[in-house]
């Protein structure tokens, strides 16, 4: 599958009174990688859980390829369940922080499920893509291991097999590194690097760690209040923020770190 292109136009949402998202417009060309940093609070992950279609806009449009998310084929409102929002989805994986394994199959088991429950994959076929995936991201010699049996930065790395192997035209990571010891966000640096290159996917990562977004990304988003502050080429964001409230964030976090 080829990379997706992503437009989002005047993205609202709302939980109660609370405004999490403000109005968000951004366009993602198909192949791109862009990183999204931002206070606690600042809306990073409810535009994810959005794109996800996991949570419904308040209002405003979201595109994929030029196909709006929650109208179908004839302009009619689509339900969370309906044939056009699970296709929709179906262009769409996502990483979390936690790995989310089920515990009781080996990794291969792991990246072997979803493609023959989802896509309907034989036994076989779904193997030989799970194993696929495993090796690359460095797992080719843990495919019939349990998740007890692996680390953290190993567990993450199935959980990123397990989204590739459903062969998602746009994959969305939330904070994948934050619950691996420093030591071992490198290798999964390298991972999305890879992926990256290929252009193959459009890649949205949200992540706490500067580095990581300036390393793995192409463009970064800095969110704050529900709103993009800045937008700019990763290199030039991180190096010259335009913006006043990009510094002192930025300067804040560095220190931190
Ligand atoms: N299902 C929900 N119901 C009510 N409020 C929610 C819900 N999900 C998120 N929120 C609120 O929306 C705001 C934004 O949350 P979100 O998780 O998007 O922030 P974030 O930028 O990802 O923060 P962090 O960096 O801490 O992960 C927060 O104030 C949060 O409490
Ligand atoms: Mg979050």
């Amino acid at each position: 599958m080829s990379a997706s292109s992503v437009s989002i136009k005047n993205l609202r949402k709302q939980y109660g009174d609370l405004e999490v998202l403000r109005g968000i417009n951004l366009e993602i060309p198909a192949g791109q990688t862009v990183a999204v940093i931002g206070p606690s609070g600042s809306g990073k992950s409810t535009l994810l859980r959005v794109l996800m279609t996991l949570d419904r806009p308040t209002s405003g449009d979201i595109e994929i390829d030029g196909v709006p998310m929650w109208l179908d084929a004839h302009g009619r409102p689509a339900g969370p369940n309906s044939a056009h929002v699970r296709q929709v989805r179906g262009k769409i994986g996502m990483v979390f922080q936690h790995f989310n394994l089920f515990p009781h199959m080996t990794a291969l088991g792991n990246a072997m499920e979803a493609p023959m429950r989802v896509l309907g994959m034989s036994r076989a076929q779904a193997r030989e893509r799970a194993a696929e995936y495993l090796e690359m991201v460095g797992l080719g010699d843990k495919l019939d291991v349990y998740p007890a049996q692996l680390s953290g930065g190993q567990k993450q790395r199935v959980g990123i097999a397990r989204a590739l192997a459903m062969c998602p035209s746009i994959m969305l990571f939330d904070e994948v590194t934050s619950a691996l010891d420093p030591e071992l966000v490198g290798g999964i640096l390298q991972i999305l690097r890879d992926l990256s290159a290929r252009r193959s996917m459009t890649m949205i990562i949200v992540t706490h760690q500067m580095k990581f977004a300036e390393r793995s990304s192409d463009r970064t988003l800095f969110f704050d209040e529900g709103n993009i502050v800045e937008d700019a080429e990763s290199s030039v964001l991180f190096s010259q923020p335009q913006e006043a409230r990009t510094r002192q964030f930025l300067d804040c976090v560095i220190e931190g770190q």
